[in-house]
């Protein structure tokens, strides 16, 4: 399959045209941003990294039952993947607190939810991404409701999969964000990627963070731990 006309270029991967109107390749590249943009850096060799997981945890999850846009790995950074329109949410699953829920709410890093959580943001930049609950999103017409049923319940189930997956390598699934698309016939499938980039992974054993927070938080050893969790997968 031959890359055509590039079309779209986002802060960490280019999407382009092919001879196939239902189909597009992703090319991932080593361009790291956090802050909306605002920090910006280098992280060699993600793109490579990104695009390897998000491919394999996609065929595990297609396996497991849950519609991906994955098509074919074609290299190191490029992937065939149905053409979508992508739903402007980002979904985030969160077993444990970190991040965003600690510093919103009040509560420590670290600590357990009894059940999973959902939230939804609205994907827009020049908004930075604000948190909005089901009925914003259908006011917003984003979705429909059955779309929003149907991405809630693929969510929770990557999340089931996910979980048990990472925790027979080690690793603690602390967080995730997922993005969904709608194919040219109107199916929801689950799009964007997979990666340390949109995960919070924690080594099970040390607490030590092997994920974007790295780079996020400045916490060095970026390239070592996105080595280290994709080694995880071997
Ligand atoms: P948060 O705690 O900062 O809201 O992040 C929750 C999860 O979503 C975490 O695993 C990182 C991921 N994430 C993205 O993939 N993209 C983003 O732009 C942000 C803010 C978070």
């Amino acid at each position: 399959m031959e890359k055509r006309e590039q079309i779209y270029e986002g802060k960490a991967k280019k999407v382009y045209l092919t001879d196939d109107p239902d189909l597009v390749i992703v090319d991932y590249k080593d361009d790291a941003t956090a802050f909306n943009g605002l920090k910006k850096g280098t992280i060699t060799g993600k793109g490579v990294i990104n695009n390897k997981m998000s491919n394999l945890l996609m065929q595990k999850l297609e396996e497991a039952g849950i519609p991906t846009h994955f098509v074919e790995e074609l290299s190191d950074r490029e992937t065939l993947v149905k053409k979508v329109d992508i739903v402007p949410l980002e979904v985030i699953i969160r077993n444990i607190a970190a991040g965003s829920f600690s510093k919103n709410y009040g509560v420590k890093e670290g600590t357990p939810f009894d059940a999973p959580t959902i939230e939804f943001s609205y994907k827009n930049d020049d908004l930075g991404d604000p948190l909005i609950n089901d009925y914003h999103a259908l006011a917003l017409k984003l979705a429909t409701k059955e779309e929003i049923e149907l991405i809630k319940k693929y969510a929770f189930a990557v999340n089931d999969y996910m979980k048990a997956y990472w925790k027979e390598r080690g690793v603690i699934l602390v967080d995730f964000k997922l993005e969904f698309g709608k194919t040219s016939d109107g199916t929801i499938v689950l799009a964007d990627e997979i990666s340390p980039d949109t995960c919070r992974f924690w080594d099970a054993e040390t607490m030590e963070k092997l994920d974007k927070d790295r780079f996020r938080r400045d916490l060095g050893g970026v390239e070592d731990a996105y080595n280290e969790i994709m080694g995880r997968l071997s």
